[in-house]
């Protein structure tokens, strides 16, 4: 009853726009001629086992991303030994559904396991062996979703914050041209995919001119890359709209487009300097980090709604070069943050609130694509 219940005040919201106007009732369709809009799913969505999480998917949203779905060690756990019960649903979930798949990810090094990168003894192997590993990857996971998934995050987060090239061991066995090679197998794999690099915090000046410089190589090349993922795992206080703005344009001048592609934004008391979403980080619990664990006082939804809507105000300038919008989760309930960088948080950082209601943020963020239109 609570699932059909939410999903009729969704359907049947309308917003006062002055006059006789009257705004879309989905984010999908508020922003239908503008971008994609798509949230990231999990297992339980995913299996038909979450009622409220998938009416929300369904209503609001026309792509989605797999929050771990896909990740090395949950489809290829061990060598020769692939796993795609979980990752086979995924894609029938979009495809009933007629959403635009993405692919999330192929190549990082984080959630890849250990053996990928060690021989049976135990020791690192050598570049040709970790590229055939890459490439037997990559060709198996590509190229039994050929012409299904429509977009693949070929390499995640292979940047340091001061724009250098991340010390992985894909980066120590390889070379720096382990990139080019993700993509080029990737693009043989399935040659009609968009293919994409994606990485946080790309609004930090020097990450940016570093993958900014990264992308440019990559063109240099014949690379096919399709677009840069901007995370976008933001906060209420960083980065500044006019940063998003300028990271987008910079980006748009190299030829590539933009997805934001893992997009939240972080109400609770920062815990470290670092604004990053390098998912190795842990802090010890401290109440004084987790002050809203009874519910978002209303001065807060209203920041995190204004911040919403100017974000999406600077996605709206740039739509012809930002082509989707994710969100990484369906509502707070789902959100990585309750658990990053400190275990068991209570976090507010999308559209829909533990309940599965809609925030003021969602009013904002649907009335930010009418403005936008105006
Ligand atoms: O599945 C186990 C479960 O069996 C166990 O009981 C539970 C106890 O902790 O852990 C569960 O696994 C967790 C998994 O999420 C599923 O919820 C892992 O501990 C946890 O580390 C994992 O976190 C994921 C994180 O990537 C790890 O890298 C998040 O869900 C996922 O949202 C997050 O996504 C990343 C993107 O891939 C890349 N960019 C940053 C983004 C946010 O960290």
């Amino acid at each position: 009853m609570l699932n059909r219940r939410m999903v009729l005040v969704v359907a049947t919201a309308t917003l006062s726009l002055g006059a006789a106007a009257q705004a879309p009732v989905s984010l999908k369709e508020a922003y239908r001629n503008d971008f994609l809009i798509g949230a990231a799913i999990n297992a339980p969505q995913i299996r038909g086992q979450d009622n409220r999480g998938d009416a929300i998917i369904d209503a609001q949203f026309d792509t989605i991303s797999p929050d771990n779905a896909l990740k090395w060690e949950r489809i290829h756990p061990q060598p020769g030994v692939y796993n795609f019960t979980l990752a086979d649903k995924y894609v029938a979930f979009g495809e009933k559904r007629h959403m635009f798949i993405v692919g999330h990810c192929l190549v990082w090094n984080n959630q890849v396991p250990a053996w990928v990168f060690r021989d049976r003894k135990g020791n690192l192997v050598d570049r040709k062996t970790l590229l055939k590993r890459m490439h037997d990857h990559i060709f198996t996971v590509v190229g039994r979703y050929k012409g299904r998934i429509q977009s693949w995050d070929v390499v995640n987060e292979a940047l340091n914050d001061d724009g250098t090239l991340r010390q992985t061991p894909w980066l120590k066995i390889i070379g720096p041209d382990y990139i080019e090679k993700a993509f080029e197998f990737a693009h043989q794999a399935d040659p009609q995919a968009q293919l994409t690099y994606n990485d946080y915090s790309l609004e930090l000046p020097a990450k940016r001119k570093g993958a900014v410089a990264l992308v440019e190589k990559l063109k240099a090349e014949g690379i096919p890359i399709t677009s840069v993922g901007m995370q976008s795992h933001d906060h209420l206080d960083w980065p500044s709209d006019a940063a998003v703005d300028a990271t987008i344009s910079a980006f748009a001048k190299t030829g590539v487009k933009v997805v934001i592609s893992e997009l939240d934004i972080d109400v609770l008391p920062h815990a470290t300097q670092n604004q990053g979403a390098d998912v190795s980080l842990k802090i010890a619990q401290n109440p004084k980090l987790n002050p809203y664990v009874n519910g978002l006082p209303p001065a807060m939804q209203k920041q995190l709604a204004e911040r919403y809507a100017g974000l999406f105000q600077v996605f709206l300038k740039h739509r012809d070069v930002v082509t989707r919008v994710t969100l990484w989760g369906v509502t707070d309930a789902d959100s990585w943050l309750n658990d990053w960088p400190v275990v068991g948080r209570t976090s507010y950082p999308l559209l829909f609130d533990h309940a599965g209601q809609p925030k003021p943020a969602f009013q904002a963020v649907i009335q930010a694509a009418a403005e936008g239109k105006q």
